[in-house]
């Protein structure tokens, strides 16, 4: 007989109730990924037709795929890569599914060797605004801040150092413990400071032009890359196609709703999101800046607007401060799944397992620092080491995952074991994420993958 999920225990604790696992995973979620990268490619691609592109992978294919990679997690109740294996073994009576796990595990692990870079910027940006440097800031100013920050490698390591630290220190002590704490405060104080900064935009800067830029499609502007790029930033803002969520899933009771929670962070994340590009777009153009600028547009724009408002000061501090956070809780997340399998592989304690894959993350996380100066002109695949990381990941690896996942959880497992994990106490819920799973979402990622190697 097929056990269920609710009679397996993971060996890593439980989330003490559904709201802790909402926060963990929304923590996970919103990242530098809302507040860093959306906006910054977003203005890459040329605004409206990107965006209206990425709503649809995240409510198309985002929001099943992560109903799945939940339910798998919680039904497996182990680290992803034994999770897959063990599901694998017991759903088709083939371990091979591990592969999934352990392509998510590489993927963390090289996500988080850029991701802490970018951290490490938001972190010396609280210090700089703590220090008054950035008050009265115009845009040339904070472009050579931002370029000196990037510029100078001795300086951006520490910083990437530090993150990789304040990471390490809480995966070693198990992520349950002030994960909730951490969440539940500073979440919600981020979303105030970014309707704060919502009301300066919306004040003194170009607010008609953002909105048109983000809401106006101008199809000609999106090249099949631009649609690819929408995909993947789908999955990573909200960390899944990598075992990240399926990890937290499996420390999740069996009582809660996968399905409204799955709804309610992904609305939460997406919201932020847009939350985001409505600060920084206005300032974009009231300032004459580039919206295609690139990694440092939030590091370029949001100075100025805390250049000029009363309290700037505190307020810019605070406001990285919680970007900081942000990024952390993130981290969080993508140290946990490669410390758990090497754990349940090795039997190595906790504390020594997360020691060791922070420092082996941080080395690799030294090529990120360096795509910014000495290595600036070294070009892989896809440009410098941290744009090829971030490529790679994002754009091949999650999508790759996430299909993969779908397609378990669709034609793989039966419909007993998932229709188990799935509350169905509203008719036709479960029926309308199969058929994502099984046929929408696999498709949607194939098509978009073919159309961006010029297949179709
Ligand atoms: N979702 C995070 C962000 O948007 O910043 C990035 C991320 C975190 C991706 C955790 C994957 C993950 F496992």
């Amino acid at each position: 007989m097929v056990s269920s999920g609710a009679q397996r225990r993971s060996l890593h604790g439980q989330w003490s109730s559904r709201l802790t696992f909402i926060l963990a995973l929304s923590g996970s979620a919103v990242g530098l990924g809302n507040i860093w990268k959306f906006p910054y490619i977003a203005g890459v691609n040329g605004g409206g037709a990107f965006v209206l592109v990425y709503l649809i992978c995240v409510f198309g294919i985002g929001l099943p795929i992560m109903i799945s990679e939940i339910l798998i997690g919680r039904r497996g109740r182990r680290n992803p890569v034994s999770t897959m294996s063990f599901l694998g073994e017991e759903e088709t009576g083939n371990k091979h599914w591990r592969i999934v796990g352990l392509l998510g595990v590489v993927a963390s692990f090289l996500i988080l060797s850029y991701y802490s870079v970018v951290a490490g910027w938001a972190l010396a940006y609280v210090f700089e605004a703590g220090s008054g440097t950035l008050v009265g800031i115009d845009a040339e100013g904070a472009s050579h801040k931002f370029d000196g920050l990037t510029g100078n490698w001795f300086i951006s390591g520490l910083w990437h150092s530090l993150f990789i630290i304040l990471t390490v220190f809480v995966v070693a002590r198990g992520v349950e413990h002030g994960l909730e704490k951490a969440v539940r405060i500073l979440m919600p104080a981020l979303v105030f400071l970014l309707f704060i900064l919502l009301g300066y935009s919306m004040i003194e800067g170009n607010f008609s032009e953002a909105l048109i830029f983000l809401f106006a499609p101008k199809f000609s502007d999106l090249s099949s890359e631009g649609i690819l790029s929408a995909l993947g930033h789908a999955f990573f803002t909200l960390s899944i196609g990598m075992g990240a969520v399926m990890a937290y899933g499996a420390y999740l009771s069996s009582e809660a709703s996968i399905i409204k929670t799955s709804i309610a962070v992904v609305m939460m994340d997406t919201a932020i999101a847009i939350l985001a590009g409505l600060v920084i777009f206005p300032i974009v153009f009231a300032h004459g800046l580039d919206p295609a600028e690139g990694p440092g547009l939030i590091f370029q724009t949001i100075p100025i607007a805390f250049g000029q408002l009363p309290g700037g000061r505190i307020i810019a501090t605070v406001f990285f401060l919680l970007l900081t956070f942000a990024a952390w809780t993130s981290g969080i997340a993508l140290m946990e799944s490669p410390v758990a399998w090497l754990m349940e592989t090795t039997g190595l304690e906790r504390r020594k397992t997360a020691i060791f894959v922070g420092i082996a993350i941080w080395m690799l996380g030294l090529l990120s620092v360096l795509s910014f100066n000495e290595l600036s002109d070294f070009e892989l695949l896809w440009g410098t080491f941290f744009d090829s990381f971030d490529y790679l990941t994002a754009n091949i690896m999650l999508p790759l995952g996430g299909f993969a996942i779908a397609i378990f959880s669709g034609w793989f497992m039966s419909a007993n074991s998932t229709s188990d994990e799935i509350d169905a106490s509203v008719d036709g819920v479960y029926h309308m994420w199969r058929i994502s799973a099984r046929f929408i979402a696999p498709v949607a990622v194939l098509l978009i993958f073919l159309n961006a190697i010029g297949i179709v």
